[in-house]
């Protein structure tokens, strides 16, 4: 067994070790230079000295463009003389030396001078192009040097997407020159709900930030250098109390609101607040905001949330119902799918495919272009036959991918035994883009509560997306990880210990009952108390 995660495809270990001294010469083809130098950069940052790069194949590590490998797919041919890897793409290249470095660091201890390598076969590819990873900036913003070191951390995963969920009902978290007040009111609230879902105190420390045009784009591009896309979502025509409470014209009643200092909800009937799909200035709104985004994010997708949309005020607004009428829709459903297609198509005129959650699916006339991420916990019937019609569904299942929720709820087990048949989801078409894991923050105030809800769960997501679905195995996962816990330690990541990810699911009923209505931190405080004790 090779300590390597996620596990690679195929593994053949070969007699004898290879040895990386300061001598040690290293060379690539042109268009893998990047990777050369981040294998270079790991050595130096382990030992101390940088490797010699050298223009001829004849050195100890050479890197090379094999065409025939399969996109973010390596191999890497090492015996005692010499290592060579292969690869297609400068991804898969990147891939290569994220396998290498946990082969030659798993079992370091202080600073070496030399390091040792057992000589190697692996051949190796992901399972699914879409590898990704959702983090709420809305509940908690965390800052460029969070969002770099996340990036850092799902590259070392393998993972290529990150969806950035800039918006939500309690915070704008995006520059937009043409609606300033998106920032200048939309970023601030007053206070945040504390304890739980179920409590109505607040802290009243004001909670705000944004990313300026610039960081974004500095962000954007470090993530690309990484091969990670980012997704950027702006939730909606729900989830926007920020910027209805920025711009009140955007709600069907103008009506003066402050983004949300509870989570769900301020005031009774504040949880209905939505965009009115009946306004031209909505639609202009969010075609401004779209042209300003897709200055700033290549990615060839969109995320427009449509999660969670209450009817109640599209119900009583006669310009809602004007726009019902006038389009022979059947109801406030296809309102919304009437809503979500005209952003498809100004999408599509970008280059860009519309992605939302899937209770979108709910109304019949969507456009086939539109991928559905599959979140809800609850079975949705709607799911097959968009797939049956070989159209695109990202998989997010809250049962397996929710990392918001804590260890007692959300398995490590259950996210790693993922299973799309033990959910009836049933791909004839092979439309399933892949893995997302959502990072909901409403109750993940500091970075260190982030890295306790996300290690070691991305380790888990990390397998699950990328090796073979027949190769998967429990028992031998959590042995490696085990091997992989002191490398999340030497990188400051203090993650929820073993023994607490997989409580039964018993104690679990009643630990999410706490979660919900007493104590969202009672996982987190109780993982704590241990750490400090065993110091783990
Ligand atoms: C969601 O969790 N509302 C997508
Ligand atoms: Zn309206």
């Amino acid at each position: 067994m090779i300590n390597v995660i996620p596990k690679p495809v195929k593994c053949e270990e070969q007699y004898g070790e290879f040895i990386i001294n300061s001598s040690t010469s290293i060379y690539a083809d042109d268009s893998l230079a990047y990777a050369r130098d981040r294998l270079i950069d790991i050595i130096e940052q382990t030992c101390g000295y940088r490797l010699n790069v050298v223009i001829s194949t004849t050195a100890n590590i050479c890197f090379y463009v094999n065409r025939k490998i399969k996109d973010e797919g390596y191999e890497i041919d090492c015996d005692i003389d010499r290592m060579n890897i292969f690869a297609s793409t400068k991804a898969g290249a990147l891939y290569a030396v994220q396998t290498i470095r946990q082969l030659v660091l798993s079992d370091l201890i202080d600073k070496p001078s030399v390091l040792t390598m057992h000589a190697v076969k692996i051949e190796d590819y992901p399972r699914y192009s879409w590898r990704g990873l959702m983090l709420d900036e809305s509940r908690h913003f965390y800052g460029p040097e969070a969002v770099k070191n996340l990036l850092d951390m799902m590259v070392m995963h393998k993972l290529n997407v990150l969806h950035w969920h800039l918006t939500d009902n309690n915070g704008w978290r995006i520059e937009i020159k043409g609606y300033p007040k998106l920032t200048q009111v939309g970023s601030y609230r007053a206070g945040t709900q504390s304890k739980a879902w179920g409590s109505n105190i607040i802290d009243w420390n004001p909670h705000e930030g944004f990313y300026t045009q610039n960081e974004i784009k500095e962000i954007v591009s470090y993530a690309a250098r990484r091969n990670i896309m980012i997704v950027p979502e702006i939730d909606m025509p729900a989830h926007l109390a920020a910027a209805i409470a920025s711009y009140p014209e955007l709600g069907c009643f103008n009506k003066s609101i402050e983004p949300f200092v509870l989570h769900r909800g301020n005031n009774p009937g504040e949880i209905d607040i939505i965009a009115c799909a009946g306004k031209d200035f909505t639609y202009k709104f969010i075609y401004d905001v779209i042209d300003e985004l897709s200055k700033l994010f290549p990615s060839p997708y969109f995320h427009i949330g449509g999660d969670e949309a209450p009817k109640t005020e599209w119900k009583k607004c006669p310009n809602c119902q004007k726009m019902i009428e006038d389009n022979k829709l059947k109801d406030e459903e296809e309102l919304q799918g009437y809503f979500n297609n005209k952003i498809a198509v100004y999408l599509k005129r970008k280059g860009k495919r519309l992605i939302a959650w899937n209770e979108v699916l709910k109304s019949d006339n969507l456009e086939n272009s539109i991928i559905a991420q599959y979140w809800t916990a609850k079975s949705d019937p709607k799911i097959n036959s968009w797939l049956d019609d070989g159209k695109n569904v990202i998989i997010s299942k809250h049962q397996s991918f929710y990392f918001d929720m804590p260890y007692s709820k959300v398995n490590l087990k259950d996210t790693y035994n993922f299973d799309e048949e033990k959910y009836g989801i049933k791909d004839h078409n092979k439309a399933i883009l892949g893995i997302e894991a959502t990072l909901w923050t409403e109750w993940v105030p500091t970075q260190q509560r982030l890295d306790f809800q996300l290690y070691p769960r991305m380790e888990a997501l990390s397998e699950v997306s990328w090796t073979p679905k027949d190769m998967l195995d429990y028992k031998e996962f959590l042995a490696r990880l085990n091997k992989f816990l002191p490398t999340l330690k030497s990188l400051g990541k203090v993650y929820c210990p073993l023994n607490m990810v997989d409580t039964d699911k018993f104690k679990g009923a009643f630990d999410f009952i706490t979660f919900l209505k007493r104590n969202a931190h009672f996982e987190y405080n109780k993982a704590m108390a241990y750490r400090k004790r065993r110091r783990y």
